[in-house]
């Protein structure tokens, strides 16, 4: 592991709890190599285990990652094949790993347009990774933010009383027992800054971070970066407080351009 902190007791005094990345730049990094698209998914796989491996030293509890949003089955058939065959390997591939980690595997999104055992490696993944307590892994697949409170609002309206907590509980999905948190650091590769219909009503009061590095570059010394740029925020939710802490932000760079903390 290459991360800046090494264990658990040495991680940031307020890190973010929940910490949600829009996994954006592979094609790109694929495309400036001569590559196809989907050996820069390839590449992105191996960011994921890094980034993974690293989080619970950082103070994370849980990690969202967006692995294939709604509107990406509109890409080439054959990337959008190449990229379900990966997540595929990559669930069956790591499900032991994860489960000895304590991490706990969990996925969000629809499952009945996946292809075949997809679906079915991933239940697996979610029952042999139960137990875990290190970390909460949730992969956001065939996810769109919109059609999940869409779809909650719609059980909403058949329970007797509905409160913000129990609607959050209603977008974490049938395989989400527990309360899921708020998103508390928001952090997008490959320098776009938008959200993509990506936990829109979690993300509330997330802090944003966008980064130009692309994501196979992504390292975890940048996540631990990340979170100690979070960690100097001053969150208000609303409410008044002192100027926050002009923190600078992380020189993550692609090969060396500075992060672009939100405006917000
Ligand atoms: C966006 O980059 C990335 C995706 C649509 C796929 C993300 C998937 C992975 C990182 C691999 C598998 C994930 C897991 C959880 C194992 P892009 O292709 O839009 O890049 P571009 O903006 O450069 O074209």
């Amino acid at each position: 592991m290459s991360a800046n902190v090494a264990n658990e007791s040495e991680a940031p005094r307020h890190p973010p709890r929940h910490v949600a990345i829009v996994m954006d730049g592979n094609g790109r990094w694929a495309t400036a190599r001569g590559l196809p698209r989907p050996a820069g998914h390839h590449a992105g796989v191996e960011t994921v285990r890094r980034i993974v491996e690293a989080a619970p030293a950082l103070g994370i509890e849980t990690l969202t990652l967006y692995a294939f949003s709604s509107d990406n089955w509109r890409r080439p058939t054959t990337e959008v094949a190449a990229l379900m065959a990966l997540l595929r390997r990559f669930v069956r591939a790591e499900t032991a790993r994860l489960a000895e980690a304590g991490a706990r595997l969990t996925m969000l999104g629809r499952r009945d347009r996946l292809p075949g055992g997809l679906a079915e490696a991933i239940a697996a993944a979610e029952q042999a990774t139960a137990a875990g307590t290190r970390l909460h892994l949730r992969v956001a697949l065939d996810y769109s933010a919109r059609d999940t409170i869409l779809d909650a609002a719609r059980r909403a309206a058949a329970l007797p009383s509905l409160t913000r907590e129990i609607f959050a509980r209603l977008l974490s999905g049938d395989h989400g027992a527990d309360p899921v948190p708020d998103v508390d650091l928001l952090i997008r590769t490959g320098g776009e800054q938008r959200l993509s219909d990506f936990l829109l009503w979690e993300c509330a009061y997330a802090e944003l971070l966008f980064v130009p590095r692309l994501w196979p570059d992504f390292s975890a010394a940048d996540l631990a970066d990340a979170v100690a740029w979070y960690a100097q925020r001053e969150r208000r939710f609303g409410g008044f407080g002192a100027a926050p802490a002009a923190a600078a932000a992380p020189a993550l760079t692609a090969a060396s351009p500075a992060v672009v903390p939100s405006a917000a």
